[in-house]
């Protein structure tokens, strides 16, 4: 199974967002029941774009790992034929035991990847809580291939050299990692946006280095609709954009 780290260095900047829709597009090009998510942020976002309300006291991959079970016990199938590897309900011993565990045993995502117990999944797409923690460092330790996500405002333009240096350092262990940019919300009416978008793809330099996501009310829409952004506005601009960026995902995987 090979796994797409989607990271930022910021909070709110779309990787949920991108992680779901990435996989319900990549699940148009794999094949139904190919494409997985595993939710590694404890704020539990990402089941609600595919329609699922985390229950209470709900185990996931945070409590399984913690009482000594496979992550892949807490899998939760989706209309959409995504699985959902939900972070789970946590008291907050357990979120830090979890990370402890995390922290000393960096092999546990890599383990997770070759442990599908029945079928095996092609891809796994990993949603992550923000800036540096014991999930980026796992993700950045296994993941085949690793998704920034910065919004095309001043803000993240700011953070950029240092998201490519923390990167590079992270990732010197395993040069040859690929790492696509997603420029997010790009609005080409605002000066300020296309003047952002121009300035980070430059310092990109190639065109296969970074997708372009563009703003719209559908992508907010969808998710308070408990949707993704293809079911919900199909034919919309940002629905050819995650198919792109699936597109390119999927070509880099293969390469
Ligand atoms: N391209 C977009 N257009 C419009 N709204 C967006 C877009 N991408 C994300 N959003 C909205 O931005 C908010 C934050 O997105 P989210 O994926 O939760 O960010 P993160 O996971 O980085 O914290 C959500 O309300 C989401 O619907
Ligand atoms: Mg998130």
């Amino acid at each position: 199974m090979k796994l797409v780290g989607v990271i930022s260095p910021k909070g709110g900047v779309g990787k949920t967002t991108v992680v779901a829709n990435l996989a319900g597009s990549l699940t148009r090009l794999a094949g139904v029941g190919q494409v997985s998510v595993l939710d590694l942020d404890p704020q539990n976002g990402l089941g609600w774009h595919f329609g699922q309300v985390l229950e209470l006291d709900q185990t996931g991959v945070c409590r399984a790992s913690v009482t000594g079970r496979s992550p892949w016990s807490a899998r939760v199938e989706t209309q959409l034929g995504v699985d959902y590897l939900p972070y789970g309900w946590a008291a907050e011993s357990e979120r830090e035991a979890f990370e402890q565990l995390l922290t000393s045993d960096i092999d546990w995502l890599g383990r997770l990847a070759t442990e599908r117990p029945d079928t095996d999944t092609e891809v796994c797409v990993v949603d992550t809580a923000p800036g540096d923690s014991a999930y980026l460092r796992q993700v950045l330790h296994h993941a085949d291939m690793v998704v920034t996500v910065l919004l095309s405002d001043g803000g993240s333009y700011a953070t950029m050299t240092d998201l490519e240096q923390y990167l590079s350092d992270m990732l010197v262990v395993r040069p040859g990692v690929p790492v696509l940019q997603v420029i997010n919300q790009v609005d080409r009416s605002e000066r300020l946006s296309r003047d952002v978008t121009a300035a980070m793809t430059a310092s990109l330099e190639e065109a296969s280095a970074y997708v372009v996501v563009h703003r719209d009310e559908a992508v907010a829409e969808a998710l308070a609709c408990q949707s993704l952004v293809a079911q919900h506005a199909p034919h919309g601009q940002p629905s050819q954009d995650f198919d792109r960026l699936a597109a390119a995902v999927w070509r880099q995987l293969a390469s």
